[in-house]
């Protein structure tokens, strides 16, 4: 196995698989990158379920003998809301509603609610593919709770109401490369590196 499709477009989320993922003689791409448009429907229950659905679906499009595909799924479970928006996160409310209106909403069903209570967290799971057909799944997470009010310029979608209690601010409010390193992408991308090792 020499190569690695991802089945995203983002090129933050990218940047942070190929310095998790890199290794000597591996080509990491994109579906992009690698000339793949696929309209995947994301209808799983879980992030697992997800994630194995997208790389599936990007597996059945290629058929490369060297070729392993990922995909990856995440969002944000928020405990007093049974887990909300969970795999909803990016379609929460609409997804042409801004971040800084679900975030304000998220804020407001949780008005006169403990800290003790507003615990939440963000959740990946990373599905990969094979060339011989086998498939794994990982899951990485980190915790923390939700805020008071938004704070941060870092970031995307709810970093600005996730509060990490080892830090006291949000995860928007973390260096980038700090946020990577706590972060469920980042464990559920160090434990798929696990998963390789051999390969
Ligand atoms: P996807 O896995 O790219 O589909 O992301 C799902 C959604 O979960 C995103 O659109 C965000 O709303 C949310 N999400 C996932 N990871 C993060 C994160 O690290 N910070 C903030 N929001 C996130």
């Amino acid at each position: 196995m020499d190569r690695i499709i991802f089945a995203t477009g983002n090129q933050d989320k990218m940047r942070e698989i190929r310095e998790i993922l890199s290794e000597p003689g591996m080509e990491i791409l994109s579906m992009k990158e690698a000339g793949i448009e696929l309209d995947i429907v994301e209808d799983g229950t879980s992030f697992e379920e997800n994630a194995m659905i997208k790389a599936f679906a990007l597996a059945k499009s290629i058929q490369e003998e060297h070729t392993a595909v990922m995909a990856d799924d995440s969002g944000l479970e928020i405990d007093y809301l049974n887990k909300e928006p969970g795999v909803y996160s990016a379609r929460y409310m609409g997804e042409d509603t801004s971040y800084e209106i679900k975030n304000q909403q998220l804020i407001k069903r949780l008005e006169g609610v403990p800290k003790e209570q507003r615990t939440a967290r963000f959740v990946c799971a990373i599905a990969a593919v094979f060339p011989d057909g086998t498939s794994c799944v990982t899951r990485g997470t980190i915790e923390g709770y939700i805020g008071w009010e938004p704070a941060g310029e870092n970031g995307f979608g709810y970093d600005p109401i996730f509060y990490v209690e080892e830090y006291q601010c949000s995860t928007a409010q973390l260096p980038p490369e700090q946020k990577n390193q706590l972060s469920h992408r980042g464990k559920a991308l160090r434990a798929m590196r696990e998963k390789l090792a051999g390969r």
